[in-house]
């Protein structure tokens, strides 16, 4: 009998409430700890909103990778059509990503089928599509706010089109402004390329999105699983967990592909919620191939004493454990070696080294009666993956395990 993969896989229960709120291009309701951007953005359109066609602004947002810069936008476009709908002024957003309409031309194009659904591919030239979008926002009265994302790959080709749309009201003096302009780039070395003017109308409208801090990355991803998973999924300790592997890139992206893979792991195994094996096991194809380099430079002790932390760590089950455990572990595979063991103060030197060869992380965590307490864990490399590759190096070593 055939196995039915579809029907054997709808019968299972899934973890998702909604799995299409953890993709990236998924634009929440609530972009926590970007209120300020989100407010800065307001105040500077505010005047288009209670007096429209007054102006036109032209702005540059600046940010690493991953940190909300098209999301934060695509939420303020919203408010601001809200906002001028409701007091009867016309304003239309079109966001454009430079990196998929790469020439000035499909940037038009794609401006001009945004306010006329049934305009024809071809047969203009980029000057034609310019004046016809003078002539439509004039005639509608409407003010148009074209958003180029990812601006850096049209500036190469496409210097001349962003001047020409920075300039487009300058012709006419004291008359209406229909057009406005937000930028948004990586950093601002882009706009290196274009002539100056136009870099500095460019120039004096930046706004900087900073990184996100360990806390502001937590509650971000807190959020995220919180409309996308089912309750009691994931917990908070977990979350932290993925917070510290985002935290050095910053990109909420590569969180939200870890929480989704780590859910889907956790479903194959026909878990109820996610463990840290799953994140781990998510997080593997980004095992860094340092981390087996430094494995077969490691001298046998050493190796010895992480074999410990990993066996010591699968059978607790947990995150993550203290030194004692792990120098029980250590203790009995080297009685079953019949290799002598090396004194606590080695062991404690290597556990540093460990930590600066990034394979464990260690927390410190104060006592009141008995003092500081170290609690090791392995966050960035499936531990079974790991244990695997380990063995593997020491019994190339001899060691008969
Ligand atoms: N404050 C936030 N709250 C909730 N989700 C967020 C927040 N910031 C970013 N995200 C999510 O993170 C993902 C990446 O954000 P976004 O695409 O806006 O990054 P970006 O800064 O434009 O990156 P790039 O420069 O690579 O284009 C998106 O899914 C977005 O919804
Ligand atoms: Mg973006």
């Amino acid at each position: 009998m055939t196995i039915d993969y579809f029907e054997d896989l709808l019968r299972k229960p899934s973890l998702f409430k909604s799995e299409k709120k953890l993709d990236n291009n998924y634009v929440p309701k609530k972009l926590l700890h970007r209120e300020k951007e989100l407010s800065l953005l307001s105040q500077l359109f505010l005047e288009l909103i209670t007096n429209p066609n007054s102006l036109s602004r032209k702005i540059l947002i600046v940010g690493k990778t991953g940190i909300g810069k098209t999301a934060t936008i695509k939420l303020f476009g919203e408010m601001l059509i809200n906002a001028a709908a409701k007091r009867s002024g016309l304003i239309k957003y079109v966001h454009i990503n430079c990196r998929k309409e790469r020439t000035s031309y499909k940037v038009l194009i794609k401006i001009v089928r945004a306010l006329n659904n049934n305009f024809p591919k071809r047969g203009y030239s980029p000057q034609d599509l310019l004046e016809i979008i003078v002539d439509i926002v004039n005639n509608q009265n409407l003010h148009l706010l074209i958003v180029l994302d990812e601006l850096s790959y049209l500036i190469n080709n496409g210097g001349d089109l962003i001047y020409s749309l920075t300039r487009i009201n300058d012709d006419l003096f004291n008359s209406q402004q229909h057009l406005s302009i937000i930028g948004i780039a990586r950093d601002i070395s882009c706009l290196s390329n274009l002539d100056i003017s136009t870099m500095s109308t460019l120039q004096r409208n930046i706004i900087h999105f900073e990184k996100y801090n360990r806390e502001q990355l937590y509650d971000i991803l807190e959020y995220r699983a919180e409309i996308s998973l089912k309750e009691n999924v994931i917990s908070d300790k977990l979350i932290e967990s993925i917070s510290e592997l985002v935290y050095q890139s910053g990109d909420i992206r590569y969180g939200l592909n870890l929480l989704w893979k780590a859910t889907k792991i956790a479903e194959n195994q026909n878990l109820k919620y996610i463990t840290m094996e799953c994140i781990r096991l998510a997080n593997q194809d980004i095992v860094p191939f340092s981390a087996i380099d430094i494995l077969n430079y490691m001298p046998i002790q050493k190796g010895i004493l992480l074999l410990a932390i990993i066996t010591a760590l699968k059978k607790s089950g947990r995150i993550q454990i203290s030194v004692l455990e792990i120098t029980n572990s250590y203790l009995i595979i080297c009685e079953n070696l019949g290799i002598h063991p090396r004194s606590h103060s080695q062991l404690w030197n290597y556990l540093q080294e460990f930590k600066r060869e990034y394979l464990i992380t260690m927390e410190i965590k104060s006592e009141a009666i008995k003092g500081r307490k170290a609690l090791i864990s392995i966050q960035d490399i499936s531990i079974s993956k790991f244990e695997e590759i380990l063995v593997n190096i020491l019994q190339t070593k001899g060691i008969k395990i």
